[in-house]
């Protein structure tokens, strides 16, 4: 008999542009672990409305976050890719869940907190539950693992606890899910500027995102941040000189890569020339994902008839954990 392939279940969100931090933090171990697992990839539609989105945005913000999805290489024939909203199943299963889930625990979880402090305006229950939502797209699927970053670590540990919880008063149905991620994966793409990481919102001008033009992409490497060279063979090469070698690292050749780095240590470098090679580099990187994202979301049928195949493949699994449930909750009565 074959073995069965672990399941993977994965969210993203559909807000804001997709940058370099999210294709080397998440979406290049997507494409990796779509040759290994059962991959179920879906956009959270759901959670994104705690923030109460535009309407007329989030249709498009959708389409494209697939589309980029696609462009980077994730196989829909491979993978189960589907938007939270058309697995109603999710949404019955969260009411149960709600039912294990304290007030006391949700208040105490970072993210919300976080969130009481800088929407004080907004504190809305659905908020509140945002990890027993996030818990469930996870169960539904009686998924072992999830790709996720450290930021989530304590949602996920609220997954399990909710898995056990319902476990033990119900009778043994969802595995616990650990996070996963490829030992090399989580790499922090620092921002142009040398002020922290690449960001979906914030710093536009010092974050390169996949749907960016040639001359958007040149221009803002041109204007990253480098120290002067000291002169001084052997002096220690400064952060900002660090984070443009760690980008070159990702989109240029080894050579390439050597050549600058010896090129600070005998202090013959050139931060002009440096900067072409790899805004050259990063153009050539960025532009086929663009172009074939563009070539998508033009493509409207084709997106929905992915969304469609996504959704019916994510139905019939989590339609069967829902039975499951419903039989061990005592509230199947057919
Ligand atoms: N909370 C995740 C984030 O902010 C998104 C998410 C929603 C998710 N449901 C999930 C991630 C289930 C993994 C599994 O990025």
């Amino acid at each position: 008999m074959a073995t069965e392939k672990e399941i993977v279940v994965s969210g993203i969100r559909p807000t804001g542009y997709l940058h370099l931090g999210n294709y080397f933090g998440a979406i290049r171990n997507y494409i990796r672990m779509q040759e290994e697992f059962n991959c179920y990839f879906f956009v959270a539609d759901w959670h994104s409305l705690t923030t109460h989105p535009d309407p007329k945005d989030l249709p498009g913000n959708v389409m494209r976050v697939l589309a980029e999805n696609i462009a980077s290489g994730l196989d829909p024939e491979k993978v189960a890719l589907y938007v939270q909203s058309d697995v109603p199943e999710i949404a019955e299963l969260y009411l149960l869940m709600n039912t294990l889930a304290y007030i006391g625990e949700l208040e105490k979880v970072p993210t919300f907190k976080d969130k009481v402090r800088l929407q004080p305006q907004n504190v809305n229950a659905g908020l509140l539950t945002y990890p027993v939502l996030m818990a469930v797209d996870i169960l539904i699927q009686r998924a072992s693992k999830v790709p996720v970053g450290k930021d989530q670590g304590q949602h996920l540990e609220m997954a399990r606890n909710f898995a056990q919880r319902f476990n033990n008063r119900y009778g043994n149905l969802f595995p616990e899910p650990e996070a996963f991620n490829y030992g090399d994966s989580l790499v922090r793409i620092a921002s142009l500027d040398g002020e922290g990481k690449m960001s979906k919102s914030e710093n536009e001008m010092a974050t390169i995102y996949l749907s960016d033009e040639d001359d958007k992409i040149i221009k803002k490497i041109k204007k990253a941040k480098t120290d002067s060279a000291t002169g001084i063979v052997g002096s220690p090469m400064p952060e900002s000189v660090q984070n443009l070698i760690e980008l070159m690292k990702l989109v240029s050749t080894a050579d390439v890569v050597d050549f600058y780095t010896k090129a600070w240590d005998d202090q013959t470098i050139r931060f002009g020339d440096m900067k072409g090679q790899l805004a050259e580099d990063m153009v050539k990187f960025v532009a086929p994902i663009r172009e074939k994202a563009k070539d998508l979301q033009e493509n409207k049928d084709y997106l929905q008839k992915i969304m469609k195949a996504g959704a019916e493949k994510a139905r019939a699994r989590a339609s069967e954990t829902l039975s499951e449930a419903k039989k061990l909750i005592g509230i199947k009565y057919y």
